[in-house]
């Protein structure tokens, strides 16, 4: 979508232009659903995942995949959900039996009375993504249908609709035309799309896109800022008399022209994914996110649509709900700031979900225990000061430094500084072992909160086993033997 950025300019914007929209519709906060990730070293309790979110009056989650003690969490609360089969599955699901069998285990078991309300199943997620190579673009196909037909056969299939999350990176308008009403799907995999396209449209089951602004501006040096946002002081971009006034409508719109061009125009359009980070780069900051998500949750509210679908409520999944400490960074140091809340349920800004624009918070995680308040900093006095940057190096291989980098929280600092962070890090994922708060005689605990205005060297939360393992004196020999093994799991994970 960066190519829009190239258009020259034809007009200026009305500042008005956001306002002329009708902001007087209903709030329909059920439209609001959540991503609910779990890439964290240390997770939030489900029960209490559950509770935030009915305190906070959200009624639809989207999973990444169909874990038990998530879905047990969620019984009974009438919260719809979009259960996930990982893309490292997709393989096997092309098997129908194993499908039938994954329905059986993941959907059926908790098709009751109190039960889980499951909506979709989610085949695979962004599994053609230009990155990956066309890695899946043999098996993702079969997946669905077989998903579909399995959850048919279990008569289910009327209102449990197997779908495939795909990044806005499928499908693109032409760089000599760089318009929305020219979208078509990308090359290598349009006859693909144009199939599977018309299988979800033989089951009613809708599209889901994933669409992210904040990409567009990360991607794109000259990427006009207003552009991003909603809020109207960008060039609109004119399209045979429609003028695009964020990237957003015009990134869902490309993608309805791609849908007309397969001759399904009017299939249902799900965002799976949109959202703003916090942190790790520049653009991600919490006065960012805030203004993104002001703007899109009053659309929302309204019912606004885009230009090509107008005063349409469109089904919508923030991501999202949680930050993830251990989210891969391939695409950027932001990866670990995606969360409305930060890793231990804290709102970071204040953010109306019913789309009215008050200045509340939400309604914080109750009930978060968290390891005692100990922080690792540089020990100064050490002779070993030369060797600095190999611990620093060292702890940022597996905890997350991500806040480190230019422009973000905790951006320029000295090499002292950058150590302590790293090394507090390091302490507070590995539960505040002792022995993590070592580095060749460079460190020390100390209970003084080494935080600043914008850097917060963080306490992390106290899951069941860390809580339990933090109380039980072990060996050093052991100590180091869990260290490594923890390390080499943390390998695994990426
Ligand atoms: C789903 O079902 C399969 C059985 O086919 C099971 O192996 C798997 O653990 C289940 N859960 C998830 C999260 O896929
Ligand atoms: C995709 O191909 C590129 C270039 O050949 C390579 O660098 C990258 O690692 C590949 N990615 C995957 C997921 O295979
Ligand atoms: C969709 O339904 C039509 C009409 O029943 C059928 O001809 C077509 O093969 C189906 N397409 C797919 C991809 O399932
Ligand atoms: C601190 O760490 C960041 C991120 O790794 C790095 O860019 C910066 O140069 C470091 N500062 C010093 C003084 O070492
Ligand atoms: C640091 O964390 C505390 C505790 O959750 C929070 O209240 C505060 O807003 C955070 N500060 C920054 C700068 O993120």
């Amino acid at each position: 979508m960066e190519n829009l950025a190239a258009l020259r300019p034809w007009l200026c914007l009305l500042a008005a232009m956001a306002a002329a929209a009708s902001w007087s519709g209903v709030a329909r906060v059920e439209a609001l659903g959540m991503n609910w990730g779990t890439q964290a070293t240390h997770q939030l309790p489900p029960k209490i995942v559950v509770q935030m979110l009915k305190d906070n009056g959200i009624k639809k989650v989207k999973l990444f995949d169909a874990d038990q003690s998530t879905l047990s969490a969620l019984a009974g609360t009438g919260i719809e959900v979009m259960v996930a089969i990982p893309n490292v599955l997709l393989d096997r699901i092309t098997d129908y039996d194993t499908a039938k069998e994954w329905v059986r285990h993941n959907v059926s078991r908790y098709n009751f009375d109190g039960g889980v309300t499951i909506k979709y199943v989610a085949v695979g997620n962004e599994p053609f993504l230009a990155a990956y190579n066309n890695t899946f673009d043999k098996v993702t196909f079969p997946a669905l249908q077989n998903i579909q037909n399995a959850l048919d056969e279990a008569g289910l299939g009327d209102t449990i609709k197997a779908t495939v999350p795909l990044n806005a990176d499928v499908y693109m308008s032409p760089t000599d035309n760089p318009v929305p009403s020219a979208g078509r799907w990308r090359p290598d995999i349009a006859d693909l799309m144009t199939q599977m396209v018309q299988f979800l449209s033989n089951h009613s089951a809708p599209f889901t896109v994933n669409i992210y602004p904040f990409i567009s501006l990360f991607l794109n040096d000259n990427f006009p800022v207003d552009f991003a946002f909603f809020d109207g002081g960008a060039t609109p971009v004119l399209d045979n008399g429609v003028q695009y006034t964020n990237v957003f409508d015009a990134n869902f719109d490309t993608l309805v022209a791609a849908l007309k061009a397969s001759g399904h125009g009017d299939l249902p359009v799900i965002v799976g994914e949109v959202g703003w980070p916090t942190d790790g780069d520049k653009h991600a900051t919490n006065v960012y996110a805030q203004r993104f998500y002001n703007g899109l949750l009053k659309r929302l509210a309204a019912n606004a649509g885009t230009p090509v679908r107008p005063n349409q409520y469109i089904e919508v999944y923030l991501f999202g709900l949680l930050d993830e400490d251990i989210k891969s960074v391939a695409p950027g140091n932001f990866e670990r700031h995606w969360g409305i809340l930060r890793y231990d349920g804290q709102p970071k800004y204040p953010m109306d979900l019913s789309g009215q624009g008050q200045n509340a918070m939400l309604v914080p995680a109750q009930g978060v225990e968290y390891l005692p308040r100990t922080w690792c900093v540089v020990n100064t006095e050490s002779p070993n000061m030369d060797k600095l940057a190999d611990n620093i190096n060292f702890a940022c291989t597996f905890a997350d430094c991500t806040a480190l980098g230019y422009g973000s929280t905790c951006g320029g600092m000295d090499s002292n500084g950058n150590a302590s962070y790293a090394f507090n890090a390091f302490f507070q994922m590995k539960d505040q072992a002792d022995e993590a708060c070592d580095f060749q005689g460079l460190a020390r605990p100390t209970q003084t909160d080494p935080s600043t205005n914008t850097c917060n060297f963080t306490i992390q939360i106290a899951t069941t086993s860390a809580a339990a393992g933090h109380r039980r004196p072990i060996g050093v020999a052991a100590a180091a033997a869990v260290l490594l093994f923890l390390a080499q799991l943390t390998i695994l994970l990426h």
